[in-house]
């Protein structure tokens, strides 16, 4: 059965021939039909336009949007959904005044998240992450990146790939997982990190291949996490078991992880607090998509991406959340889009370009999702009625979102 949409005050974001990520000035153009129709058949986008070409269609369920904006879900390319309890005593802490980095060195951040995943089950581990998953569902999000990384050993580390396993099976958005091994040493590992990578490359990468679990590989680039050379070593040895890079890099220093990850042909590089001019011009012309997390900094009260200074020089840039228990409790992408226009000067064109058609490019996901394109996944977001879509960013912390389509079914 097909669904038609009609009298949609606005459909956003509708392009016939995509490409694959828009860059610099590209950033400003949403393009999109007022007073439109939308057909969708099955978990497909089968037709759009204006409402004065709509054509002679029977039997279609037929919804009417009058006063309501049509756009793709958004795009969260980067989280860490998967992990067990919160850290909300940490939180308190830095309202005292510890740093990110000093509750870190305590044994606090990302070991302390490791040491609660190492002792829940899968099943637990698959209960509380599959509602975080829910939640971003209903906020919007049609299609997910997650990254392991709070295991730190071989078991909990195929635990959580386990558990995106049984998520992508069970739910209707596209997910793409992430081998984030090298996200910190563990505390077994403390004067041996080399053995602790050794580990990860020897023991864990050749199951992962066997089995499937992950298509990213990913590392923490970063002072007292890994440096240049572990960052090389991890991305090497990912590419040799098929896997593509994703890195976290320049969130709080520039080491140089801008250009190894170009380097080995990373799909995206992100974070980037701290950006450099050398790493501007790594980036330039080059296929890696450079990924804002602006709650992230919201959060932490860290410097934002220089998003201005990146889109003016014309780079490309993508939104995600970041969503994980230590430096970004939330995995809410309308949020990320205003804070991307308040905080960080993006437009609200080029903030919806950023959290849709760029972030599909982020996962490799840019013929599924991400616009509003004949033939892409049925997966919407329906506002509620709006004057115009600037709203959405303006009105930050309003739940504009009337309802979601995934695959072309409401929820
Ligand atoms: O992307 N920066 C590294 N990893 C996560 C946070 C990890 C944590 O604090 O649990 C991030 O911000
Ligand atoms: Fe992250």
């Amino acid at each position: 059965m097909q669904t038609l949409f009609i009298n949609i005050k606005e459909l956003l974001q509708t392009r016939d021939n995509p490409p694959a990520f828009v860059s610099g000035k590209e950033m400003s153009e949403l393009p999109s039909i007022s007073e439109a129709y939308l057909l969708i058949d099955g978990d497909k986008i089968v037709d759009y336009g204006p409402m004065v070409e709509l054509p002679q269609l029977s039997e279609v369920r037929t919804i009417d949007l009058t006063g309501q904006m049509v756009l793709p879900s958004w795009c969260d390319s980067h989280t860490h959904i998967v992990f067990a309890g919160n850290r909300e005593s940490e939180f308190v802490d830095r309202i005292k005044g510890l740093s990110y980095q000093e509750i870190a060195e305590k044994g606090g951040g990302i070991l302390n998240s490791a040491k609660k995943l190492q002792a829940t089950s899968e099943d637990e581990l698959y209960n509380q992450s599959k509602v975080r998953l829910e939640e971003v569902i209903k906020l919007g999000t049609g299609a997910v990146e997650i990254k392991t990384g709070y295991g730190l050993t071989k078991d909990a580390e195929l635990k959580m790939l386990r558990v995106i396993k049984r998520l992508k099976e069970n739910y209707d958005l596209p997910i793409k997982a992430t081998f984030l091994g090298a996200h910190a040493v563990p505390a077994e590992y403390k004067d041996n990190k080399q053995g602790y990578l050794d580990m990860l490359i020897e023991e864990v990468l050749p199951v992962i291949a066997e089995e499937q679990l992950a298509e990213y590989i990913d590392i923490f680039c970063e002072q007292g996490y890994f440096d240049l050379a572990d960052t090389e070593l991890i991305l090497k040895a990912g590419t040799k078991y098929g896997l593509t890079p994703k890195i976290h890099v320049n969130q709080f220093n520039a080491i140089g992880g801008v250009g190894m990850g170009v380097k080995y042909k990373a799909l995206s590089v992100d974070h980037l607090e701290v950006i450099t001019d050398q790493d501007l011009q790594d980036l330039k012309g080059q296929k890696t998509m450079p990924v804002a997390l602006p709650t992230c900094s919201y959060f932490l009260g860290i410097p934002y991406t220089p998003a201005r200074q990146m889109i003016d020089n014309g780079l490309p840039l993508a939104l995600a959340t970041d969503y994980n228990p230590g430096s970004t409790p939330s995995g809410n992408m309308n949020f990320v889009v205003s804070t991307a226009c308040i905080k960080m000067k993006m437009t609200p064109e080029e903030a919806i370009n950023a959290a849709t058609i760029n972030g599909a490019y982020a996962m490799g996901l840019e013929k599924e999702v991400g616009t509003i394109t004949k033939g892409k996944l049925a997966n919407l977001i329906i506002t509620k009625p709006i004057p115009s879509y600037g709203m959405l960013p303006y009105a930050f912390g309003s739940n504009l979102i009337d309802q979601v389509y995934l695959k072309g079914k409401g929820l």
